[in-house]
């Protein structure tokens, strides 16, 4: 055995706060923590679960097996090593939930071999700690697809099927695409107010054509096609995504709709839904270049739930008249309601009635209150997703808008609907505000939700998924059109030791 090199690695705690009032009987003390009850699993403890940023869970359990349910403070130490190798550079940070969980997400730089976890608490092991991921652990830009797309949905353990995909692509069949793609650039890529791109991936390259003015969106698109393409042997498909905000198919199922591949989905159209351009970027940019994400925020939910303000709060620019009249609700119920507008653009000349603007105020703050609104943009709310993942109950807007998630939500269990027009959404908060209970409950429902579909790993399986089932629906054999342009892989040089270049198309 190689010695531990430990040689580089960061350590960011978040949101700490130790407990350490003398004087209260039955203040927690991180002392009646056992290390050897204590539990941690997820799965960021298996080398072949390939994310952005991997990531695992600890529960503090203590001296008497009881799992604590409130923070320990900052007690934690996470370090990550690569055994008998050069340097390892890894960021690590560990979320406190804030009720005796632990979220630790790590972040490779570079591919290492045989990395190994230790968590400390006062200087000694805990758990099964150090735990150890044999093999080589990939990092994000690795070009190293598993060729099995069954090994790769085990490893990262994706759900068999998905009834939003099931429902979504019934209507195709036998598709051709050389037809889809004539028909849909004739019909949506009029004077650039729609932007289409045709993409095919093919031998898990990525190709596209954008039709358009507004194309500076397919960055997204481009951008979760290369992730995949690196963990895993894509099958061939060509696909047509519309990067604009609304759903474009109006034709129903019975009068032959084209497939289009939207990032919002509504009940009066037939695109097909894909994990927004918002929660899918949060995914891949995981400790990079964004702050809100899944994992981010289940560490920033605000004071406990006893003492959030009774207060409904929302903050949002000017997409919609309903946004104005809740601001003018706020006015007539300020004790009920904080709600004011962040930007005006779509109603300018009312300013001076729905005014002044006010500055935007930090999203994790938004947890200081006890109800969320969720009120439709120009679509849905992209917010959706981390306001269930906040320690907040949501008030939802019905809205014939979706996500591809929404399916699996369900009124009164995750959240409180209320009308499109706002018309009893006073009594839906005064009943909110009279049952703390029930209240408090939803927001858990809505939370445990999030936690166990919304992750990154949820993400990417989502995707696969659906250009998987997809591909079977399609009849023609997916092939680079005339003067598409190849999506360059932007990966750095790594040790990949699977066999990346023997596609073995009958496993696919
Ligand atoms: C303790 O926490 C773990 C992980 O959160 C959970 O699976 C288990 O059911 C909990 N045990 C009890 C007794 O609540
Ligand atoms: C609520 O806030 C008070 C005052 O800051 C604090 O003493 C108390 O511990 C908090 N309660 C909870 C449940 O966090």
């Amino acid at each position: 055995m190689g010695s531990m090199l430990n040689i580089t690695f960061m350590l960011l705690f978040v949101s700490i706060g130790y407990i350490t009032s003398q004087e209260e009987t039955n203040v927690i003390k991180h002392t009646d923590l056992s290390r050897e009850s204590t539990l941690v699993w997820g799965p960021g403890l298996c080398t072949d679960f390939v994310v952005p940023a991997r990531y695992f869970y600890i529960q503090a359990v203590d001296i008497n097996q009881q799992n604590f349910s409130e923070s320990l403070g900052d007690i934690f130490e996470v370090k990550l090593s690569q055994q008998g190798g050069g340097p390892a550079r890894v960021w690590v940070q560990t979320l406190d939930r804030k009720d005796g969980t632990y979220l630790v997400r790590f972040k490779p730089f570079s591919t290492y071999k045989d990395v190994h976890i230790s968590i400390f608490h006062e200087g000694r092991h805990v758990a099964q700690s150090p735990y150890l991921l044999r093999g080589q652990v990939y990092h994000e830009n690795c070009y190293c697809p598993e060729a099995s797309l069954e090994k790769w949905y085990e490893n990262m353990k994706c759900p068999d099927s998905y009834s939003q995909i099931e429902s979504d692509l019934s209507v195709f069949n036998s598709v051709d695409m050389s037809k889809v793609v004539k028909e849909a650039v004739q019909r949506f890529n009029q004077a650039g107010t729609h932007s289409i791109c045709h993409y095919a991936v093919v031998t898990n390259k990525v190709y596209r054509t954008c039709y358009g003015q507004h194309v500076g969106f397919k960055m997204f698109m481009d951008n979760i096609l290369l992730s995949l393409t690196r963990k895993v042997l894509l099958p061939d498909f060509e696909l047509i995504v519309n990067l604009g905000d609304w759903p474009l198919e109006k034709r129903a199922a019975t009068n032959s709709p084209l497939p289009l591949f939207s990032w919002c989905g509504s009940t009066e159209t037939s695109d097909i839904v894909m994990p927004t351009y918002d929660l899918t970027e949060a995914s891949l940019e995981c400790m990079g270049r964004v702050t809100l994400d899944m994992l981010s925020v289940q560490a920033n939910t605000g004071p406990q739930w006893q003492n959030k303000t009774s207060k409904a709060f929302w903050r949002g620019r000017d997409s919609r008249q309903e946004r104005l009249d809740l601001v003018t609700m706020s006015r007539q119920h300020p004790d009920k309601i904080d709600a004011a507008l962040t930007n005006f653009f779509f109603f300018r000349d009312q300013e001076d009635v729905y005014g002044p603007k006010v500055k935007p105020v930090s999203f994790f703050d938004f947890f200081k209150h006890k109800y969320q609104v969720n009120l439709d943009g120009t679509v849905a709310a992209y917010r959706l997703p981390y306001l269930l993942a906040g320690d907040s109950l949501v008030l939802k807007q019905n809205s014939q808008y979706y996500e591809y998630f929404y399916s699996d939500l369900q009124p009164m269990v995750h959240y409180i609907p209320f009308q499109r027009d706002l018309r009893d959404l006073m009594e839906k908060l005064d009943w909110a505000i009279a049952h703390d209970d029930y209240a408090q409950e939803i927001a858990q429902n809505a939370q445990a939700y999030t936690r166990s579909n919304l992750m990154p790993a949820d993400v990417f399986c989502y995707h696969v998924k659906l250009f998987q089932e997809w591909s079977k629906r399609v009849a023609s054999k997916a092939k680079v059109a005339k003067g598409m342009d190849l999506v360059p892989q932007s990966s750095d040089s790594c040790d990949c030791d699977r066999q990346v270049n023997k596609q073995n198309k009958d496993e696919l």
